[in-house]
């Protein structure tokens, strides 16, 4: 929730944004306080990957104010972003490669978090261990498999020091165990304060770790509130629920879109 003084850790006002006759965000309005756990789910195209590009600064919109912490960043670069707080992982895996694990994530506590020399090597490897990285440290980047990937995408993201975290479908394609190895992860990011948008196919993962969800569709938000009121919704069952969701652990995994994110 926002704070006492009425500040929002996020707040977008009236944001829109096109692609020729597509609208990815027409005139959405949010507020995200610090610390809080937002999930956010919708159709394939619907402009989630789209939102995330608008919030850190990868997009520009054509209309409306986004704002951390009370401060105007709308026509913030994605590195002033990040230096702000903003922290991101895209949906597909994007690792620099030529480099190793250790290497990846200490470029992204350098010019993210703006750490140098020791420390930024104890913040590296403190990112490595909590996102289960540590034994992968000296591997090069592109030889990752796929949770290992995602994994390194988001101690990525996380080693840039934000105070608000941006996960795009993290837990897609992997198996149950890996995925509830994941929520711990989240959880435990959660618990230092630290603000997570998470984008999710994968519903059960969402349910078992945000206390709000959105369901996002044309560019417009149809649901907001508490998971299981957001999921028995009539509009967001009608736009939503048809489509190629997981609701149970045990059932496929959503597919990569293979496309590549905003
Ligand atoms: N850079 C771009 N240029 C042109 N069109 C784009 C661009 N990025 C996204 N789009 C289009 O905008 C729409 C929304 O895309 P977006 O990636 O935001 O959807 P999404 O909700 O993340 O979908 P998914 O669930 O498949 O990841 C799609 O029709 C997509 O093709
Ligand atoms: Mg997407």
């Amino acid at each position: 929730m926002p704070d006492a003084a009425g500040t929002a850790l996020l707040e977008l006002s009236g944001v829109t944004k096109s692609f020729g006759r597509v609208v990815v965000a027409d005139n959405l309005s949010l507020r995200l306080g610090a610390g809080d756990i937002v999930g956010i789910v919708g159709p394939n195209g619907a402009g989630k990957t789209s939102l995330f590009g608008l919030i850190a600064g990868d997009l520009a919109p054509e209309s409306g104010v986004i704002r951390l912490g009370g401060a105007e960043v709308t026509r913030l670069d994605p590195a002033a972003r990040c230096r702000l707080g903003i922290g991101r992982t895209y949906q597909v895996p994007r690792p620099f490669g030529g480099m190793t694990v250790f290497e990846n994530v200490l470029v992204a506590v350098q010019q993210g978090a703006g750490l140098r020399r020791r420390a930024s090597y104890a913040a590296a490897v403190g990112v490595l261990d909590r996102t289960g990285l540590s034994g992968e440290a000296n591997s090069p980047a592109e030889r990752l498999g796929l949770l290992q990937r995602k994994r390194l995408e988001l101690a990525r993201a996380l080693a840039s020091g934000p105070r608000l975290l941006l996960l795009d479908e993290v837990a897609g394609g992997l198996t149950d165990l890996e995925v509830e190895q994941l929520i711990g992860v989240v959880r435990s990011i959660r618990t230092e304060g630290i603000a997570i948008i998470w984008i999710e196919h994968v519903v059960r993962a969402l349910t078992a770790a945000v206390e709000r969800l959105l369901c996002l569709a044309g560019g417009s938000f149809v649901g907001d509130g508490t998971p299981a009121a957001v999921l028995a919704d009539p509009a967001v069952r009608e736009v939503f629920l048809g489509t190629e969701v997981t609701t149970s652990l045990s059932g496929p995994p959503a597919a990569e879109s293979g496309r590549e994110g905003a």
